[in-house]
């Protein structure tokens, strides 16, 4: 039977390249996932994380003397690496964004054996994204996990599971691969329902290491949707006589998702209207390292908290505990290959060639994937090169469509969808169908949480102008915002402290006023939202005072009630956003109680309605004097594994708990128990919220963390941490 252990635990690692024979005392012990480096929030140096390091790892292993396969699978490793076992070379990798196994059969000692991996982090231009410039940061480092698999000698490569007629008639097109191929091999596939009850079974004689089988006469099948993201499984086993020698399990969902010319996108036969944003994967402090629950947290974050349906994994296949996720919630995702405008010479663009088969053989069976990117982002033409992108896609997976991102109009269409970075702050006509818009706003308009409240408002007011207008246009399938989070670039691009602040949210995933409005478009069933655009003062806005006064809400009214004043229930205005299912409301007249220099300036209350009813209020002091500091934390139980990790958030709020932009605390910070702060500590405020990570160590348990800033006191919360399963 084949074994996967996840080989994360107990690596150790030197900053610097040093001869194998080095002794062990010069490394110190870490854990994957892992950056090379850690960093601030910004003011973030890509220097620093630019030099080769040396990984190493000592086991133990029982070398299996009935022919099964050592594997070494590493998901990611920032950005090229070479492999030792036992002091000899067993491999090499050219690539950061997708993962590589390596077959360490016929090296692999009994008993004690020494892995060492160095790790190049250099921005070295030879190997995509780099060449050119690039917008991001990739960091460095073996940030992704590690896998150690014992594969029986006759085993499962892949399984590809390609549902088909999933509207009329379903059935499944099974695509296998196997290690070996010899007479007298059997496979029987099994289709599991979400409950892991069995449905259909069926055994098939095999002719061949790779062959196809189909799965007919399915009972009636529960579609995959983004309200319902029902999952089966494929159980597929090998068969030798009736020796069962390999048994691999594959999650995939029966959903049918296309763009098509007239009318956009269509999944399951209905129309459905994209909203989405881009996401880096990419934090503050840890670089790309991220363990599988922050990865799981943006994909609820995207989906949950800003409402949207598709996201798209800018410039590059991302963490498959990230897309694990987005099958699991019902997010829909654009999967891109690696790259940034520049495109180099032929064994660089073979690189994207084996990088876009790796993703695609890595994620086919995602039903969240509704597209591949083939086009390095925003390259120029280069017809034979993509269109070579194009066979292969095609090739590897003949269903789903691809998509190629360019920005400027006159780009060839060569791809199934035509993908546009529309960055003319309205929306432009299509020039091809079917089109999608894969990114507006970013540069046109950075927002920080510590903007002003004009700057703030217009940048939200951006978003909604863009997707009011998509949405009301039937060419076009959908619109992704550049972008979902604020991220760490190079200096050629960002604000000058190294960020880009492109995000409705900042690189702490807390939201600018931006990410409001994205919320208000969540169905009212599902939650009522009400958010007011504004920080309440008299003399935040050029000319003062709070009119018009912006709310993001799906509710069907909103009272506004100054004081003691109740001034009225408002509409929201579907006069200038006659497309959005939920228009923001824009309230006039307000200067008469809260504009610059009045007398008295009372607290501000709202109220949302749904169907005359109050479901939803918010508050908001007119008194800016820092009053709370709040702490939260992502998760209420952590692993231990040495790597996992908790978001603790921390805001310094009025006394309605909103954020107060310009509070300057310094907060400090305690730990009590077997765990790791990384972050900035103290923490100097800004933009009224920020937040550390907390890691958990390796031993079960609790740990508390206390925030502490002289002004408001302390904080504290206690979280367990429970032993990995
Ligand atoms: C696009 C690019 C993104 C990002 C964005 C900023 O041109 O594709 O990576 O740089 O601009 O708005």
């Amino acid at each position: 039977m084949r074994k996967e252990l996840l080989f994360n635990q107990n690596w150790l690692f030197v900053d610097r390249k040093v001869p194998i024979s080095t002794e062990d005392d010069q490394f110190q012990p870490i854990d994957l996932p892992h950056s090379n480096k850690l960093f601030k929030h910004h003011n973030i140096d890509n220097q620093a994380y630019q030099f080769v390091s040396t990984y190493r790892k000592h086991f133990e292993i029982q070398k299996p003397g009935d022919g099964s396969q050592v594997v070494l699978q590493f998901d990611g490793v920032m950005l090229a690496c070479e492999v030792f076992l036992n002091k000899v070379e067993v491999y090499q990798h050219k690539g950061g964004f997708i993962g590589f196994e390596i077959d360490l059969t016929n090296s692999i000692l009994e008993g004690h054996n020494t892995l060492d991996v160095y790790v190049d982090s250099n921005e070295r231009k030879d190997i995509p994204p780099f060449g050119h410039l690039v917008d991001y940061l990739t960091y460095g480092g073996i940030y992704r996990d590690v896998w150690l698999k014992i594969l029986p000698y006759q085993h499962v490569r892949n399984v590809f599971v390609q549902p088909r007629q999933v509207l009329i008639d379903p059935f499944l097109e099974i695509k296998l691969e196997l290690h070996t191929f010899e007479a007298g091999y059997q496979v029987r596939t099994r289709l599991l329902d979400a409950e892991f009850n069995l449905l259909v079974e069926k055994n098939t004689a095999l002719a061949n290491a790779r062959q196809t089988v189909i799965l007919k006469d399915l009972p009636a099948i529960h579609v995959w949707d983004v309200d319902d993201p029902y999952l089966y499984t494929l159980e597929t086993i090998l068969l030798v006589g009736e020796q069962e020698m390999d048994r691999v399990s594959s999650r995939f969902g029966f959903r049918e998702a296309e763009f098509r010319k007239e009318g956009g996108f269509f999944l399951n036969g209905e129309h459905l209207k994209l909203t989405g944003l881009n996401r880096h994967q990419t934090y503050p402090y840890i670089g790309a390292a991220a363990p599988a629950r922050l990865q799981r947290q943006d994909a609820d974050t995207i989906k949950y908290e800003l409402g949207c349906n598709v996201v798209r994994t800018s410039h590059y296949p991302q963490s498959p505990h990230f897309l694990n996720r987005c099958d699991e919630i019902g997010l829909l995702v654009f999967e891109e290959i690696a790259g940034w405008q520049h495109i180099g010479d032929e064994d660089w663009k073979q690189l994207v060639l084996d990088e876009l088969q790796a993703m695609i053989e890595r994620d086919y069976n995602h039903p969240s994937i509704i597209l591949w990117g083939v086009r390095v982002n925003e390259s120029p033409d280069d017809d034979t090169f993509y269109t070579r992108t194009n066979a292969l896609a095609h090739q590897l997976d003949p269903v789903r469509q691809t998509g190629g991102v360019r920005c400027f109009l006159g780009s060839h269409f060569l791809e199934d969808v035509y993908t546009y970075n529309d960055f003319s702050n309205t929306v432009v006509e299509p020039p091809h169908k079917p089109y999608l818009i894969t990114e507006y706003a970013g540069h046109m308009f950075p927002a920080k949480v510590w903007d002003g409240e004009d700057r703030l408002i217009e940048h939200a007011l951006l978003h909604t102008k863009i997707q009011n207008l998509q949405r009301g246009h039937p060419d076009i399938s959908g619109a992704i915002g550049w972008c979902a989070f604020d991220y760490g670039t190079h200096i050629e691009f960002g604000s000058g402290d190294r960020i880009c602040y492109h995000g409705v949210m900042d690189i702490f995933r807390l939201p600018k006023w931006a990410a409001y409005f994205y919320q208000s478009q969540i169905s009212p069933k599902d939650k009522p939202v009400l958010k007011a655009v504004t920080h309440w003062t008299m003399g935040d806005r050029s000319g003062g005072g709070n009119n018009p006064l912006t709310v993001f809400s799906n509710c069907d009214e909103v009272e506004v009630i100054i004081g003691e004043i109740n001034v009225g229930k408002f509409k929201p205005d579907a006069e200038n956003y006659p497309h959005l299912q939920h228009p923001p409301f824009v309230i006039y007249g307000l200067n008469e109680f809260s504009a610059w220099g009045q007398r008295r300036f009372y607290d501000l209350r709202l109220v949302g309605y749904l169907d005359g009813k109050p479901v939803i209020e918010q508050n908001i002091s007119s008194n800016k004097l820092p009053k709370k500091m709040l702490l939260k934390t992502s998760t209420a139980e952590l692993l231990a594994d040495g790597s996992d990790m908790a978001q603790i958030s921390f805001f310094i709020t009025d006394e309605f708990d909103n954020p107060l932009p310009y509070a300057r605390n310094i907060i400090h910070f305690e730990l009590d128990g077997e765990g790791q702060i990384i972050g900035e500590n103290p923490f100097p405020m800004m933009g009224g919220q920020g937040a550390v990570y907390l890691k958990a160590g390796k031993v079960p348990g609790v740990i508390t963390i206390t925030a502490r800033t002289p002004e408001l006191g302390e904080q504290k919360i206690t979280l367990k941490v429970i032993n990995a399963a």
